[in-house]
């Protein structure tokens, strides 16, 4: 049996695990969101299986690799070696604290899981109210496995490249000890995306986002930025109309890049447009999926609520179906939505660059 460990953003835990059930069919027998309660990770266990490859030989299938390539919603996909909770590890005297990391890793198998001809590095990941540092983490979960890996050989640690990844991973009293099969990069960051957009949203809530619209027909992201929700949907194989209208004309190009970058140029429609004046361009639309401008990245605040006013009552006379929006003013939509006659028939928080910002499902 193998267990993975996977990572997402916080509070698309059950998105993510419903895709991973899609792709991984009846291979997985144990699925659970958050373990030990931890937002945006999902354990899954899954039977092993083989395959034939072209020679007709048996190979054992590599779970790891088909969701890093295949999935839309998750970051990380981390073969698990072990995990436990460290009761009272929050605000524990550092010293106490990472002694009883020490033991636990000490103690793990990890000759199991790596070559000692393998080069190794740790990488950490911490959140909580603890006394020690991410970066001690690393260090101390280095020398356990060094030293347990010295036992069988001479171990080679390499912090640049090395060809096996362990991460370890203090979430409040939560820890986790596996093996990164993503590497340095998490899967969210799309190569695709050569034009940065200082406010982009994570292609894992895009592809959230999608999900939650299930949309079907045409479609718009009326502040579509660098074409992060487009360019997503349009990788789908999405064979509906797809729009992307955006204000400033150097975003719009940026998500022509992208779009080219991803090869879905073709399957889009840009346009350099106003959200608030959205039934100028077009009468109507199935589908309105964006992370709308929010106070905190546009600098002006005070422009919110007339914003989403003018442009909610635009996406009235056009939309045809549902509307799903991100934002972090609460107040300022949840207004709007009201004022133009559309009911909130889903609402949920999502985990975005530290933020909580609100999901709408609108109709
Ligand atoms: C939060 S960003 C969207 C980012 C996008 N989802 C991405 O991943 O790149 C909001 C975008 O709305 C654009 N915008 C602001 N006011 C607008 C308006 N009235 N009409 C259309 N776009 C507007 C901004 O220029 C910005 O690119």
């Amino acid at each position: 049996m193998l267990k993975l460990l996977l990572t997402t953003a916080q509070g698309i835990e059950d998105l993510a695990s419903r895709e991973v059930l899609n792709l991984l069919g009846d291979s997985v027998v144990r699925i659970e969101e958050k373990p030990f309660n931890v937002e945006g990770r999902i354990l899954v266990e899954v039977k092993e299986k083989e395959y034939k490859d072209e020679k007709g030989r048996k190979r054992p299938f590599d779970f790891a690799t088909y969701l890093n390539e295949n999935s839309r919603l998750l970051h990380r996909v981390i073969v698990e070696i072990a995990s436990t909770k460290f009761e009272g590890i929050e605000r524990e005297d550092p010293e106490k604290a990472l002694k009883r990391i020490e033991d636990f890793v000490s103690e793990i198998p990890v000759e199991k899981f790596v070559k000692v001809s393998e080069s190794f590095a740790v990488r950490s990941f911490r959140e909580g109210e603890h006394e020690v540092t991410s970066v001690d983490i690393a260090r101390i979960v280095g020398k356990a496995i060094f030293e347990r890996l010295s036992r069988f050989g001479t171990p080679r640690v390499n912090l640049d490249h090395p060809t096996v990844i362990f991460r370890a991973e203090l979430i409040g009293e939560a820890f986790f000890l596996g093996i990164d099969t993503t590497g340095d990069h998490s899967l969210h960051r799309r190569p695709w995306r050569v034009y940065d957009h200082p406010a982009h949203l994570k292609s894992s809530i895009a592809n959230a986002l999608i999900e939650l619209a299930q949309p079907e027909g045409s479609f718009i992201d009326p502040f579509c930025g660098s074409g992060t929700i487009p360019i997503e949907l349009a990788l789908r194989g999405y064979e509906g109309k797809i729009i992307c209208l955006e204000k400033y004309h150097k975003h719009l190009n940026g998500a022509k890049m992208n779009a080219l970058a991803a090869g879905v140029y073709d399957k889009i429609e840009f346009i350099l447009g106003d959200a608030t004046r959205l039934s100028e361009y077009l009468e109507s639309v199935d589908f309105a999926v964006s992370n709308l401008p929010y106070g905190l990245k546009i600098g002006r605040r005070s422009m919110i609520p007339e914003l989403y006013s003018k442009f909610l009552s635009e996406l009235a006379k056009v939309l045809e179906k549902r509307g799903v929006f991100i934002t972090t003013e609460k107040n300022a939509i949840e207004r709007a939505i009201e004022e133009n006659g559309f009911k909130i028939i889903h609402h949920r928080l999502i985990g975005h660059g530290g933020l909580r910002v609100h999901a709408y499902v609108i109709e």
